[in-house]
């Protein structure tokens, strides 16, 4: 793809056109994130999330959008790597200086002097990606009121889409590298050097809290006195700029400041800020919202697929395995047990030892040939089913049809096989009984062939007897002509 024209930021071009829906692969791509892994990038500006895909597609060698989309479907983990590409955490201690001595000099002393010294000084960090701008939002209100105080009056929020983001500004830990441009002495008054960094002054930070929190998706905090969305608005399309600037109108009090990026000039459809030094891009609120910009802050519904969702489809999968009726063995491509499901843990004796142990070694994989396992794994069949194996243990024979089917990735890459047994033992009970009666019934009638055999015999010996026995009689009378002869039986 065409290289794209950069700010030396790294972001995008402030003016570049959304693009929507530039490329319909591309748009593919970013419905099955948000239909099938509740991460919605489509309100992005196109231009900059491009170049950010194509990067991380690069990096693994995958040419097309389409071939991503499979990838994506296959490495259900990948999305989390993206967003990493895509949630671009470019941060630093008073990031653009001077706009941060104007606040100094101009925003913060109206903000600590304009309400009663009790009540609370409410600041927002949206986008805070790596901590640096709201720990530089309490190094100022330090500055101005003392820490002592600041500890007292303050309530910060820091938040951003990114949790690992999130993870490292709760740590609050900075290299030497990171802290370049933060002035000497306020390094040493509000950092401890440590082994591992530079850590921010334990008791301000315990002021803030961290949140995941989506601009687009999550509801605002409220009753904020300075908000400070910097270097974030930029990356999303004009519409949903539009929306984000009704949250922050609704987050704000109202004698709140919003403080924006330096490359972000506010262009909104309506003026509900308006710019106290544009040059400086801070604003205070304008225009009322209207009935739609209030629409606009409801959550979204609730079947809107989320993580969440595609966590819990992912359990739906996970669950179906482990309860099916049937026993059930995932083996990888390198031979070795991944996982059994509890059927086949019962059923085999499999133990956690187990796991990943070479499946031919277990006494279940000595029932499969080593010659049909490999081939398999490694030949051109992607399913074999053996009839009625046999499964004998000390207390029980049990008999299976094993079916051996191959779980193939992208670009048919095989990642390992599945291996179904079906218990066939009525079925097989049946047979063994039918196959003894046969033979019963075999040996009933050669034994019937055999009495018959003799039955036969003995009446030729009979009708032999009877007939010596007559000639005798005939004999008797020829000898004896006045005898009767008796009556034959
Ligand atoms: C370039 S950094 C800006 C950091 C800091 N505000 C600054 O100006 O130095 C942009 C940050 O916006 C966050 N971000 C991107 N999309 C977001 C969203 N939808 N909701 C909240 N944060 C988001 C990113 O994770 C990233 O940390």
């Amino acid at each position: 793809m065409a290289a794209q024209k950069r700010s030396e930021n790294g972001f995008p071009d402030e003016q570049a056109p959304d693009l929507e829906e530039a490329n319909p692969e591309f748009e593919i791509l970013l419905n099955y994130l948000k239909h099938h892994r509740g991460c919605d990038l489509t309100c992005y500006k196109r231009s900059s999330l491009m170049r950010r895909f194509n990067h991380r597609m690069q990096s693994i060698g995958i040419e097309s959008y389409p071939h991503y989309l499979e990838y994506l479907q296959y490495c259900p983990e990948e999305y989390r790597t993206l967003l990493d590409d895509v949630l671009i955490n470019v941060t630093s201690f008073f990031r653009d200086r001077h706009t941060w001595d104007y606040l100094a000099a101009t925003i913060i002393p109206q903000i600590i002097t304009r309400d009663p010294a009790n009540l609370p000084i409410r600041l927002w960090s949206a986008g805070c990606a790596g901590g640096q701008e709201i720990y530089s939002l309490l190094i100022l209100f330090a500055e101005a009121m003392g820490i002592e105080a600041c500890l007292q009056r303050v309530q910060a929020f820091a938040t951003d889409a990114d949790e690992t983001a999130i993870a490292q500004a709760r740590q609050a830990t900075y290299s030497p590298l990171e802290i370049v441009g933060l002035p000497e002495e306020l390094r040493d008054k509000y950092f401890r050097q440590t082994q591992q960094g530079y850590i921010f002054n334990s008791e301000l930070r315990q002021t803030v809290i961290f949140s995941q929190h989506d601009l687009i998706q999550d509801p605002p905090i409220s009753r904020i006195d300075l908000l400070a969305c910097r270097n974030v608005l930029i990356y999303f399309n004009s519409k949903t700029q539009d929306a984000i600037l009704s949250r922050f109108h609704f987050a704000l009090k109202s004698t709140g400041f919003l403080f924006l990026g330096q490359a972000e000039p506010l262009i909104s459809r309506r003026r509900i800020f308006q710019p106290i030094d544009s040059s400086q891009r801070v604003y205070t609120k304008g225009e009322s919202l209207e009935l739609e910009d209030y629409i606009s802050l409801i959550p979204p519904s609730s079947d809107r697929p989320t993580e969440r969702s595609f966590v819990m489809e992912n359990n739906f999968w996970k669950t179906a395995f482990e309860t099916s009726y049937s026993a059930r063995l995932a083996v990888d491509i390198k031979g070795q047990l991944l996982f059994a499901n509890q059927r086949a843990r019962t059923l085999f004796d499999l133990r956690i030892e187990d796991w990943k142990r070479p499946f031919q070694e277990l006494k279940i994989g000595q029932l499969i040939d080593s010659h049909i396992f490999n081939q398999s794994l490694y030949g051109d069949r992607d399913i074999l089913v053996l009839n009625s194996i046999e499964w004998k243990t000390d207390e029980e024979i049990q008999y299976f049809n094993i079916e051996i089917s191959r779980v193939l990735a992208l670009k048919n890459q095989v990642l390992g096989v599945n291996l179904t047994f079906i218990e066939i033992n009525d079925y097989q009970q049946l047979s063994k009984q039918l196959s003894a009666t046969r033979t019963e019934l075999a040996s009933i009638s050669q034994a019937l062939k055999k009495s018959k055999n003799e039955l036969k015999k003995a009446n030729k010996k009979l009708e032999s007897a009877y007939q010596e026995l007559e000639i005798l009689h005939q004999d008797i009378y020829l000898s004896h002509p006045q005898s009767q002869p008796s009556d034959r039986a």
